[in-house]
């Protein structure tokens, strides 16, 4: 649907209702129709995923999100992990999050500005029903999807989850690449599983239930869906097609390559476009990170493509992929050549470069997993701080910062910050890492345990098609990663067009939707 209105030609912005209703979709014509939670314009029309929000650059979206959950939610939840829960306990809270959008506060999504059905209840940060995406900033993909405290894995697994494109066509079009509907299109891909009746399985029993009835560290589906299909299959022509993938799995990465050797010629990360396109055999997705790829079907010498996984889970060091996992979908390939008037260009977009704004400050940011005694995960703070403890991160609007995230577990945690994009600069492997471990475990504080004394191992290279501007990144375990984050616009040094300092602020978290849950998760707020 689009997020603007053209009037006499001239493109206005526009007001859009999108509900979250209940509804029964079919994932795989195998499999009895699933009870979801669905975005969508009305009950009938809603979809898993919702739909897809075309915005223009320039243009606001205004949406007034509406709750039409039912009292009970149909997946098990955790009320022992800080949760939304209305205090009448009747009803789903639900709140939207635009990932990637550069929006007032009031509009981001906060995980207490949750509401139930009607508004009814609602959460202590809650203050509009309609909100406003401002659309200045660069092109690129973005999705939506819940953000309920405590509730955002079982929302998100529930169905409620969406793609968001913001387009700017005087600067794309002229780059040549597949660019209209039949030719340009967001794969939305997760993993669910199922039970006989069609209802998405969902653990009950948490792996530490004395302390945590339900809560599990990870979900994995062994089903991989795309587009609101189980395996599907796509009908291609011989020519170009570009695909924006986007990975809003819970826990699951993706490794994806194509069985018969076609490549991913890389446009974009995330958000925004890299300078030059990049091509690349295989290509890893942590949860909420998008790939804007051109995948070139003439090239193909058989005529069908698999489009395949190998990413263990959980990543980097869980069970390898077995036969149901490790296949997503499948290309279909019209024998008959094509025109294919959409071209490759060598340039893409370029952005001032990081280094061009000064650094205002520097932070450290420190991931630990807190075990039981039978080594089961209790919770996963940031900072060893829960996310009630009064904000640390307090950035200044228009400033870049240096932050180094120190991965102190074994799991590979994908960050995502709000507002700001990022450049991951490098990621050094930690020597000694236990020792400095026991002493951040005592302290909690990078510079008296002597980070730089221990961050001095391996360096890995940040691959090219990561180089560019993101909002998420893989924090690989054992390591610091050193990222460059802007707290202003990426395309152009105007000011945010709202004010960021404004409540509730925003947040930033691992996008591993259990761990952001429990607790990995903390306040961000601006200041000016
Ligand atoms: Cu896509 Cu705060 O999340
Ligand atoms: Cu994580």
């Amino acid at each position: 649907i689009k997020g603007y209105d053209v009037v006499n030609g001239f493109p206005l912005p526009k007001s859009l209702k999108i509900g979250m209703f209940y509804k029964k979709w079919k994932f795989h014509r195998d499999i009895p129709a699933t009870p979801v939670f669905a975005y969508g314009t009305s009950a009938l029309t809603a979809t898993v995923p919702g739909p897809t929000i075309e915005a223009l650059h320039g243009i606001g979206t205004h949406v007034s999100w509406r709750n039409y959950l039912p009292s009970k939610h149909i997946l098990p939840w955790d009320p022992t992990i800080p949760t939304a829960i209305p205090s009448t306990k009747i009803g789903i809270p639900t709140v939207v999050h635009l990932h990637g959008g550069i929006d007032e506060a009031a509009s981001d999504g906060h995980s207490q500005s949750w509401f139930t059905s009607n508004f009814k209840q609602r959460g202590p940060t809650w203050t509009k029903r309609k909100y406003h995406y401002h659309n200045v900033q660069h092109p690129g993909t973005l999705w939506y999807h819940d953000h309920a405290m405590g509730l955002t894995r079982v929302n998100l697994l529930a169905g409620l989850i969406g793609a968001y494109i913001i387009r700017q066509p005087d600067i794309e079009v002229p780059l040549g690449l597949p660019y209209d509907e039949e030719f340009d299109r967001p794969l939305v891909v997760f993993d669910r599983s199922f039970h006989a009746n069609g209802s998405i399985f969902m653990n009950s029993t948490g792996n530490n239930p004395s302390i945590h009835p339900q809560w599990q560290p990870e979900y994995f589906g062994d089903a991989i869906v795309v587009n609101g299909k189980a395996w599907p299959y796509m009908i291609v022509r011989r020519r170009k097609y570009r695909f924006r993938i986007i990975n809003t799995s819970n826990a699951r990465f993706f490794n994806f390559y194509f069985t018969n050797n076609l490549t991913f010629i890389h446009v974009a990360s995330d958000s925004a476009y890299h300078e030059r396109p990049v091509i690349l055999k295989e290509m890893l997705l942590a949860p909420s990170e998008i790939a804007d790829v051109v995948v070139d079907f003439s090239k193909s010498k058989s005529d069908s493509a698999i489009l395949a996984n190998d990413a263990p889970y959980p990543y980097p060091s869980g069970d390898p992929v077995n036969e149901a996992n490790s296949k997503v979908m499948k290309f279909i390939i019209n024998i008959n050549n094509e025109i294919d008037k959409s071209r490759i260009p060598n340039e893409l977009i370029k952005y001032p470069s990081s280094d061009e704004s000064p650094v205002a400050d520097t932070r450290y940011i420190a991931m630990y997993e807190y075990a039981s005694s039978t080594d089961e995960p209790i919770h996963l703070y940031i900072n060893g701080k829960p996310y009630e403890a009064p904000v640390t991160e307090t950035p200044k609007v228009g400033t870049s910062e240096i932050w180094y995230v120190i991965n102190l577990t074994e799991d590979n945690h994908p960050l995502h910050i709000h507002l700001g994009l990022f450049k991951v600069l490098d990621q050094t492997q930690l020597v000694n890492e236990d020792e400095f471990k026991d002493c951040m475990l005592k302290y909690n504080n990078a510079i008296k345990c002597q980070v730089s004394k221990y961050a001095r191992g391996e360096k890995i290279e940040v691959p090219a098609h990561e180089k560019g501007w993101k909002n998420v990144y893989k924090m690989m375990p054992g390591n610091v990663t050193k990222i460059l984050v802007r707290f202003s616009f990426i395309h152009s040094n105007e000011s945010y067009p709202f004010d960021a300092t404004a409540e509730p602020g925003y947040v930033f978290h691992c996008h591993i939707l259990d761990h952001e849950d429990n607790v990995m998760m903390r306040p961000l707020k601006l200041i000016a």
